[in-house]
C-alpha cells in the first residue's frame, strides 16, 4: 500500500515537469500589436499578410509569383491561423520538425508548408530561400512562440470526430448542402471570385480550382472535423449548427464530386501507418478502397 502511494506521487511528479504530458494547454494568439517594428517584425507582418491574402501575391496573377489556384491560407486556417478548432497553428512552433507518417521522414515546418501549397493550393512549391517562405514560417512560428517544446496545445488543428456507426451518405450530404452551404459555395461548389482576383469572398469546395486529391482535406474525417466546428460561416466549436452526421454526410457529398487528381506516390511509405480514411490503395488490409474513403470506419478500426 505505501509503496503504491510513494509510486502514484513519482509518477505525478514526473507528468508535472514534463511538458508534453500537459494535454489541457490553452492558447491564446499573441497580440499583432506586440510584433516589434524590427526587421524580424516586418517579417512577420508580411507572413500574416500572406496567410490572409495570398492569392494577392502567389495566386493565378499573383504579384510575387503565380504559383498556386487562387485560395487564401486563411480560407482554411481561419482568422489568420488563429480560430480555436479552426485549422489553428498554435502546434507548429512547439512540434516541429516532426516524423510524419505521411512521408515517412521528419519533417521541418518549410516542407510543411509547401506540403500545404502543392496539395490544399494544388500549386508549386516555394523555394526555401524565397522571402515569402521566410515570412510565412516567421510568423507561423511566432504565434505559437510562447507554446512549450513538445505541447500540443488545446483546441489545435482540426478535431477527430467520432466515427458513425453507418458509412457517410453523399445523398443525405446533398440535401445538407442545398441548405445550408449552398447560397455561399454555389451550386456547383466553385465559390465565388473576387473580381480584382485578391482571392475569393467564397472559396470552392471542388472542381479544378479547389484543393487536389493529396490534400488533407480530401480525408474524410479532416473535412467532416472542419465543416463542424466552423461551417456555416461563424459557426464555432461552442456553437455549431450541423450534428455529426450532417458533418460526416456533407464532407462525402463534398468528397464525391471532382477535383484536381494529383498523385503522390511517396505518400505513405509503410502502408500500416496510412489512416482508416486514406481514400487511395494500397492497403494493409482487405476493406475495399470505397470503405476507406466513406466509411464504416469502425470494422477497419477493430480489425487494426
Ligand atoms: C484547402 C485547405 C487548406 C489550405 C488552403 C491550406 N491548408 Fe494548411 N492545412 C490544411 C489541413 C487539412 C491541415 C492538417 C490539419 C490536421 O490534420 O489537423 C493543414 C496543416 C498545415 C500546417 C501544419 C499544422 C500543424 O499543426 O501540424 C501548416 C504549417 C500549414 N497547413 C500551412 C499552410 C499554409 C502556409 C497555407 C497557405 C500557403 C495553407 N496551409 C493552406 C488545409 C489547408
Ligand atoms: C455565409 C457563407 C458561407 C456558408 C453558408 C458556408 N460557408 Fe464554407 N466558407 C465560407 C467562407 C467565407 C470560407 C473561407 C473562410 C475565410 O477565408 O475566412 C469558407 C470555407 C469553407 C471550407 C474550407 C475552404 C475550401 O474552400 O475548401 C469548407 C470545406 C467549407 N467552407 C464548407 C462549407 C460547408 C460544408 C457548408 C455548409 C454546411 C458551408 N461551408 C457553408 C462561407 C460560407
Amino acid at each position: 500500500m505505501q509503496k503504491r502511494k510513494w509510486y502514484g506521487i513519482l509518477i505525478l511528479i514526473v507528468c508535472s515537469c514534463n511538458p508534453a504530458a500537459k494535454k489541457d494547454y490553452s492558447w491564446q494568439p499573441p497580440d499583432t500589436g506586440q510584433i516589434p517594428a524590427t526587421d524580424k517584425g516586418r517579417l512577420i507582418r508580411y507572413g500574416r499578410d500572406l496567410i490572409v491574402n495570398t492569392s494577392s501575391y502567389l495566386g493565378p496573377k499573383g504579384i510575387r509569383a503565380a504559383i498556386s489556384n487562387g485560395m487564401n491560407c486563411q480560407n482554411c486556417h481561419l482568422e489568420a491561423g488563429t480560430k480555436p478548432w479552426g485549422n489553428n497553428y498554435s502546434g507548429v512552433f512547439s512540434t516541429y520538425p516532426k516524423y510524419r507518417d505521411r512521408s515517412g521522414s521528419v519533417e521541418d515546418i518549410h516542407r510543411r508548408v509547401n506540403d500545404c501549397i502543392e496539395r490544399s493550393l494544388n500549386g508549386q512549391p516555394l523555394d526555401t530561400n524565397s522571402l515569402e517562405m521566410k515570412a510565412i514560417t516567421a510568423y507561423v512560428l511566432w504565434l505559437g512562440k510562447d507554446v512549450p517544446k513538445g505541447v500540443k496545445p488545446r483546441a489545435v488543428g482540426i478535431r477527430d470526430l467520432p466515427w458513425l456507426s453507418r458509412a457517410a451518405d453523399p445523398e443525405k450530404g446533398r440535401i445538407v448542402y442545398q441548405w445550408f452551404c449552398r447560397r455561399c459555395h454555389g451550386e456547383q461548389g466553385n465559390g465565388l471570385f473576387n473580381a480584382d482576383s485578391s482571392g475569393y469572398k467564397y472559396p470552392p469546395l471542388w472542381g479544378e480550382k479547389s484543393y487536389n486529391t493529396g490534400a488533407g482535406l480530401y480525408r474524410l474525417s479532416r473535412l467532416a472535423g472542419y465543416i463542424k466546428d466552423n461551417m456555416p460561416q461563424g459557426y464555432t466549436h461552442e456553437n455549431p449548427l450541423l450534428n455529426d452526421e450532417e458533418a460526416w454526410d456533407v464532407a462525402a457529398f463534398i468528397s464525391s464530386r471532382p477535383r484536381p487528381e494529383k498523385p503522390f506516390p511517396k505518400d505513405w511509405p509503410d502502408i500500416t501507418r496510412k489512416p482508416l480514411d486514406h481514400p487511395f490503395g494500397p492497403y494493409s488490409d482487405s476493406f475495399p478502397a470505397r470503405q476507406h474513403k466513406l466509411g464504416p470506419f469502425e470494422p477497419i478500426r477493430h480489425a487494426h
